[in-house]
């Protein structure tokens, strides 16, 4: 990051100096960390669109290009070669593991697989029709409980192990919930599989039939765990961010983050896909009626994976997941009209001036639930399969975040209320 550049600032006849800051792919920024101390001025920027929380070396994505890179890694790399537990050691480390230290990741995560006895009593309490994201976010705050608040730096130390158990127990968690929610029996997890294939084997194995772990469903599972493993300063990581800023339990923490991601704006977007596209299944496939819904300012409607706060370009990991969605689907010996209407909108809406003119393009959730359809997993599970994916990214930017020298997050405001008044007692 080079600095010794500075931009000027006049404020009533007064100048003053703001560093400009500069990362190692360009991007350039003010320093204003000293502000208000000089000026007497803050800035103001709802949503944070043109505000930097932090310094990151994890990911780096270019909106305009639509460029995403783990460690400099670009995605359609790791997409195409890398596991999801191999991805999820270089945003751990900043590295590839080299072969014993993937072994002994994948030994840690399969001797951290198992949940206490005692978390299973906690799905009882939960009603039938409970949300599995508020179920992962209950059930990782209460694993808290079965890890106190050990020394967080030394947390960081053991990073593996954190993860590993977070990694591995949040896994466990979201098949167990599935599995409470379905009345079946839990299946536990087993050393001989391999993180995806373990996941499958809980979810859809049962005492009366057997599950066959098909290498093309695994194949399918770590393209998508990898390409929502990280995304830099998003909602949820950046509540995760702020939240660890405190100091707070890392389980805790990661639970903040999975109910950040439950907002439909958010992760909860590729459940949503789904129940747009069957709504427009159900209108005799009025694409139009729905492209105009979501243009007219009147209507709360909005095109769901369509947008980007980040991305004014194909987000490459729609691109990816639509290019693999035909080829999972044959591959499966299976067809989703779903896959053709999604298509037929996305078609649509690009030729829209309004998508156009706004730069709306389909992001990482427009096409997903097509494969977590063709893979069996259930369209309520679909955000936590984005949980699980994006596990990885937050452990990384808590670990990142927390330092010795860390400031609790504690941003300012304008404040727009009653000036001074004083009580008066009501008649
Ligand atoms: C994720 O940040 C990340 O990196 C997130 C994520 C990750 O990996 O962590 O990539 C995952 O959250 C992807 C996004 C999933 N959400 C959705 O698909 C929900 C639908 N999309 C929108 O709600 C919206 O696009 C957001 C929330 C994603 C982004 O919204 P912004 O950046 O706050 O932009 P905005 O709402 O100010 O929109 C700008 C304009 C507005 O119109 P004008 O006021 O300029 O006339 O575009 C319009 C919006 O009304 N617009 C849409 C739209 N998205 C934006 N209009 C119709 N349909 C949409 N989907």
């Amino acid at each position: 990051m080079s600095e010794n550049k500075y931009a000027e600032l006049i404020i009533d006849g007064k100048s003053y100096q703001l560093p400009v800051v500069e990362g190692s792919e360009g991007e350039k920024a003010l320093d204003i960390s000293g502000l208000r101390k000089n000026t007497g001025f803050i800035t103001i920027d709802p949503g944070f669109f043109n505000t930097g929380a932090c310094y990151s070396t994890i990911t780096f994505i270019d909106g305009e290009k639509g460029i995403l890179r783990y460690r400099g890694i670009p995605v359609e790399e790791l997409a195409e070669k890398a596991t999801f537990i191999e991805t999820a050691y270089l945003l751990l480390h900043g590295k590839m593991p080299n072969k014993p230290q993937l072994q002994a990741f994948s030994q840690l995560l399969n001797a951290n697989s198992m949940l206490h006895e005692d978390m299973r009593h906690f799905f009882d309490g939960f009603p039938r029709g409970a949300h599995p994201m508020h179920i992962l976010s209950t059930m990782i705050n209460a694993l808290s409980t079965f890890y106190p608040n050990v020394d967080l730096l030394s947390l960081k130390e053991d990073i593996n192990l954190s993860a590993a158990r977070l990694i591995s127990q949040v896994r466990t968690l979201a098949a167990f919930a599935y599995k409470k929610s379905i009345g079946e029996p839990i299946v536990y997890p087993r050393h001989d599989l391999s993180y995806c294939a373990n996941f499958l084997n809980m979810m859809f194995d049962s005492p009366v039939q057997p599950y066959e772990v098909s290498p093309e469903v695994v194949k399918a599972l770590n393209l998508l765990l990898i390409l929502h493993a990280d995304h830099e300063q998003n909602c949820s990581t950046t509540t995760v961010r702020t939240v660890g800023s405190a100091q707070v339990n890392l389980y805790a923490t990661i639970s903040a983050g999975v109910s950040a991601l439950s907002g439909p704006l958010h992760g909860g977007a590729n459940q949503e896909v789904i129940d747009m596209l069957r709504k427009i299944m159900r209108s005799e496939r009025d694409v139009k009626k729905f492209i105009d819904r979501a243009k007219d300012k009147n209507s709360a409607f909005r095109l769901m994976g369509f947008g980007h706060r980040v991305y004014k370009t194909y987000d490459p990991r729609a691109a990816i997941i639509k290019k693999t969605c035909h080829d999972i689907l044959s591959r499966l010996k299976t067809d989703d009209p779903l896959l053709e209407l999604a298509m037929e909108l996305e078609a649509a809406a690009l030729q829209d001036d309004y998508f156009i003119e706004r730069n709306l393009y389909p992001n990482v959730d427009f096409y997903s639930g097509i494969i977590y359809r063709a893979i069996g997993i259930p369209e309520n599970m679909f955000t936590v399969m984005f949980a699980l994916g994006r596990l990885p990214g937050w452990i990384a930017h808590w670990q990142e975040m927390l330092t010795k020298d860390t400031k609790i997050c504690r941003p300012r405001q304008i404040y727009t209320g009653h000036t001074l008044r004083h009580y008066e007692k009501s008649s």
